[in-house]
C-alpha cells in the first residue's frame, strides 16, 4: 500500500530536467504570458459566454442549467477569484520544480504515484478532451467566416456524427438521413476541425520556437479584435437590458460559472513548460498570475458589454459575440469578431497540443507509460512521438465529436486537478520545510484551502451527466494504471 504513495524526490525531479533529454530552454516571462493569453481567451469566452447567460434548456422543458443573466460579469469574477488561488499554488510548485508535466509532476512529488497517475489521467481532460471542444468551435467560426464571402461547404462535411446525433435543432438533425451513407452509416464528419489540428500538430513538431513566435501574433490579433468588441459595442449599450441582472438569483451565477470555467482554463497549462524556460524560478510565476489578472479584466469587460448590448437570451448562439454585434445593427464589424474568433482559438489550441505531449513525455519518463512516449526527436528536440500522438487523438475525436458534451468534463477534470494542487501544495510544505521556494503562496493553508473548497463548490454547480463521466474516465485510468503503470514505474523497480 506505502508503494502506491511513493513520492518522488524533487531533486530527482529537477535532475531530470538537465542532461541528454532535456528540452531546450528559450521562453522568458513575456513569453510565458503570451502562452497563456494564448491557451486562456477562446471558445469560452467566444462561445460557451452565450450558454452561461441564458442558460440550456432540452426541447422537452428540462432545464439543464440556469442561466446567469447579466449577472454573468459576477460568474468571471468569482472564478477570476477561484483561480487566482489556484494560479498561486501552481506558481509555487511550478517554480519548485521546474519540470514538464505540470500537476502531474507536482503531485508525484507531493502526494505520490498513485495520486500522480490520477492526475496525470485526469489532465488528458483538461487537454486533449478541452481541445476537442475547441477545434469544433473553430469549425463553426471557420465555416460562418467563410460563408460571409461565399465559400460554403457541403453540411456533412462540417458536423461530426455525435453534434447531428445530439442536436435538437431540426436543419442539424435531418442530416442524419440526408447525409451521403456508406452501407447503414451516414457519413457526418467535421472535416475543419481535423485539418486545424492536423496543421497545429505539425507546427508543433517543428518545435517550439517557432511556435510560440506564432502565437504571438495571433494574441495580438485576439486583444485587438476584443477592443473593437468593447470600444464599438460599448456606445451602443442599452441599459434596460441589464435588467433583471440576476434572472436566476445565486443560482445562475453559480451555474453559469460552472460552464463559463472553461475561459479560464488554460493559465496552468504554461506550467508544462517549466523545462523549456529561462530562470523559470521567476518566470513561471509572473507569467501564471499576470496572464490570469489580464484575462480575468477582459472578461468582466467583454461580459458588461456583450450583455449590454442585446437582451441576454439573445446571445444563446453558436457565435455569441457576432451575434451580439449583428443583433445590435453592427453588422459590418461582426465578420472581424468572428476572424479573431478563429485566430484565438487556434492559439488556444496550439497552447493545449503543446502542453498534452510533455505530460505524456513526463508520465512516459517516470514508467507509467511506455519509453517510446519519452523520445526526443534528434533534430527539434521536441517530444515528437506524443506530440503526434495527441494530435491523431485530438483530430479523430473532433471529426465525429459534439462540443457541448465535452465541454462539462474538461472542466470538471480540471477543476479537480486544481484541488490537488491546492492541496499539495500545503503538504509539500510540512513534508519538506526546508526546501528552496523561489515563490511562497502567502498565507498557504488559508489560500490553499479556499481554493480547493471553491473549486469544489464549482464543480459543484455541474449537471450529474458530467460527474458520472468523469467517474467512468477515473476508474478507467485506474484499470491502466494497475494493468501497465503500476509495473513498469521507474520509481518503484529501484526500491
Ligand atoms: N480557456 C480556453 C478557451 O476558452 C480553453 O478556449
Amino acid at each position: 500500500m506505502s508503494q502506491l504513495f511513493q513520492r518522488k524526490p524533487i531533486a530527482e525531479l529537477v535532475q531530470e530536467t538537465e542532461g541528454a533529454h532535456a528540452l531546450k530552454r528559450e521562453l522568458g516571462a513575456g513569453d510565458l504570458i503570451m502562452l497563456a493569453i494564448g491557451a486562456v481567451i477562446g471558445a469560452g469566452i467566444f462561445s460557451s459566454i452565450g450558454t452561461a447567460a441564458a442558460g440550456q434548456v432540452l426541447p422537452d422543458g428540462t432545464v439543464v442549467r440556469y442561466g446567469a443573466g447579466p449577472a454573468l460579469i459576477l460568474s468571471f469574477a468569482l472564478l477570476g477569484v477561484v483561480c487566482a488561488f489556484a494560479a498561486l499554488c501552481y506558481a509555487e510548485l511550478a517554480s519548485m520544480i521546474p519540470q514538464a508535466g505540470s500537476a502531474y509532476a507536482y503531485s508525484y512529488a507531493t502526494l505520490g504515484e498513485l495520486v500522480a497517475w490520477i492526475i496525470g489521467w485526469d489532465l488528458i481532460l483538461e487537454y486533449a478532451v478541452g481541445n476537442v471542444a475547441v477545434a469544433i468551435a473553430w469549425s463553426g467560426y471557420f465555416v460562418s467566416l467563410l460563408s460571409g464571402i461565399g465559400v460554403t461547404f457541403p453540411e456533412w462535411t462540417v458536423h461530426g456524427y455525435r453534434e447531428v446525433l445530439l442536436s435538437s435543432d431540426p436543419r442539424i438533425s435531418g442530416l442524419m438521413q440526408s447525409a451521403p451513407h456508406l452501407g447503414a452509416v451516414p457519413i457526418l464528419v467535421n472535416i475543419p476541425a481535423f485539418v486545424i489540428v492536423a496543421l497545429i500538430t505539425w507546427l508543433l513538431v517543428l518545435g517550439v520556437r517557432e511556435s510560440a513566435r506564432a502565437n504571438n501574433i495571433m494574441v495580438a490579433i485576439k486583444l485587438a479584435v476584443l477592443a473593437l468588441f468593447v470600444i464599438v459595442g460599448a456606445q451602443h449599450i442599452d441599459t434596460n437590458n441589464y435588467h433583471p441582472f440576476a434572472p436566476n438569483g445565486f443560482r445562475g451565477i453559480h451555474q453559469g460559472a460552472a460552464i463559463v470555467f472553461f475561459a479560464y482554463i488554460g493559465f496552468d497549462a504554461i506550467s508544462t513548460a517549466a523545462e523549456e524556460t529561462k530562470n523559470p524560478q521567476r518566470n513561471m510565476p509572473l507569467g501564471i498570475m499576470g496572464g490570469l489578472a489580464i484575462c480575468t479584466l477582459i472578461y468582466v469587460v467583454v461580459g458588461a458589454v456583450a450583455t449590454g448590448l442585446v437582451p441576454y437570451r439573445q446571445l444563446l448562439a453558436n457565435d455569441p459575440l457576432a451575434q451580439a454585434f449583428n443583433v445590435a445593427g453592427l453588422t459590418r464589424f461582426s465578420w472581424i469578431i468572428s476572424l479573431g474568433a478563429v485566430v484565438s482559438m487556434s492559439a488556444v489550441l496550439l497552447v493545449f497540443q503543446y502542453g498534452q505531449p510533455r505530460i505524456f513525455y513526463a508520465m512516459a519518463r517516470d514508467g507509467l507509460l511506455p519509453p517510446w512516449a519519452a523520445k526526443v526527436h534528434d533534430t527539434y528536440r521536441t517530444p515528437h512521438i506524443t506530440t503526434m500522438l495527441t494530435g491523431v487523438f485530438v483530430a479523430l475525436w473532433a471529426l465525429i465529436g459534439d462540443a457541448g458534451e465535452t465541454y462539462d468534463l474538461t472542466n470538471i477534470g480540471t477543476l479537480f486537478a486544481f484541488v490537488l494542487v491546492c492541496i499539495g501544495v500545503i503538504v509539500l510544505r510540512r513534508t519538506d520545510p526546508g526546501r528552496h521556494r523561489p515563490f511562497r503562496v502567502p498565507f498557504v493553508w488559508v489560500v490553499g484551502l479556499l481554493g480547493a473548497a471553491s473549486c469544489i463548490f464549482v464543480m459543484r454547480g455541474l449537471p450529474t451527466q458530467a460527474w458520472v463521466r468523469f467517474g467512468v474516465w477515473l476508474l478507467a485510468g485506474l484499470v491502466l494504471y494497475f494493468s501497465y503503470g503500476y509495473r513498469h514505474s521507474r520509481l518503484r523497480s529501484v526500491l
